[in-house]
């Protein structure tokens, strides 16, 4: 294990990342943006976050735990607006940039390699439950934007004690937590919702379900398929039981006092 927390999320985030890049690239472009949201298989909550992010065609912004690109190259294809991919594993960095021809750095979100206030905004989806440093990703998240800059957040939040079996090295916070999480780092959250990630459009189900027969098609032999689609299967009960929920929050980065 190198980059992340359980090696199972190695496969998940890392090994299928690659696949599934190459997956994209046999069944053609279109399918990239579907099969590329992989904590945010969701349309309209990326709309509900990118309608709250105050965006502009210049404004500069990070995509902080990108994964392939998919949130990143809906927001380009859809506003016009080319977002900045951070990444720690390297085969999604890649795919990122592959995809979508987006600018696209291998960094996790403890140690971003931007100075102070680089971005106008910020998006992080489904990351901060992959790892237990939130603090430290949120403390980045906030010298990276300027004042008044805004962020915006997926996160699966544990509405009530979660029962086994548990995908391996997630951490997913009670609200409570996020929010106190959040006020540390010195962020103001403005608006919250929950998302409800079954609502894509069929075209939009039906391409990431190609692309995912396509990686059987190549590698679902290979045990590294399996543990990856055990852990997201699990992710997907927990939240289906009600366990989890696929909290959205837009909050405000506040200056700290010198
Ligand atoms: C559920 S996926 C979401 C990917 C992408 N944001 C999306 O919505 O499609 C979680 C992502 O967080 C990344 N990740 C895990 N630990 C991280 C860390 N410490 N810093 C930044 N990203 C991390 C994983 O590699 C993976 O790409």
């Amino acid at each position: 294990m190198s980059q992340l927390e359980s090696e199972a999320m190695e496969s998940e985030f890392g090994t299928v990342a690659g696949w599934t890049e190459e997956a994209v690239r046999a069944l053609g472009p279109e399918y990239a943006v579907p099969a590329g949201c992989r904590g945010s298989g969701s349309e309209a909550a990326l709309r509900w976050l990118a309608d709250r992010m105050a965006l502009t065609a210049r404004s500069r912004v990070l995509d902080d735990g990108a994964g392939v690109g998919g949130p990143a190259g809906w927001l380009a294809a859809e506003r016009g607006v080319r977002a900045v991919c951070a990444e720690p594993m390297p085969e999604g960095a890649r795919a990122a940039h592959r995809l979508f021809g987006l600018p696209s750095v291998v960094a996790p979100a403890q140690h971003l390699p931007f100075a102070a206030a680089s971005f106008d905004a910020a998006w992080c989806l489904g990351v901060l439950c992959t790892t237990s440093d939130k603090a430290g990703a949120l403390a980045e998240l906030h010298r990276v934007l300027r004042d008044g800059g805004r962020l915006g957040l997926l996160v699966f939040v544990a509405d009530r004690p979660l029962p086994p079996p548990l995908p391996e090295g997630n951490e997913f916070p009670t609200e409570p937590e996020l929010l106190d999480l959040l006020g540390a780092a010195g962020f103001r959250l403005a608006e919250t919702a929950t998302a409800d990630l079954g609502d894509s459009a069929p075209e939009w189900s039906r391409r990431a379900g190609a692309v995912e027969d396509e990686i059987v098609r190549r590698h679902g032999d290979d045990p590294r398929w399996s543990e990856a689609q055990e852990q997201s299967g699990r992710v997907g009960r927990l939240l289906a039981d009600g366990a989890l929920r696929a909290w959205l929050g837009i909050a405000v980065e506040v200056a700290r006092p010198a």
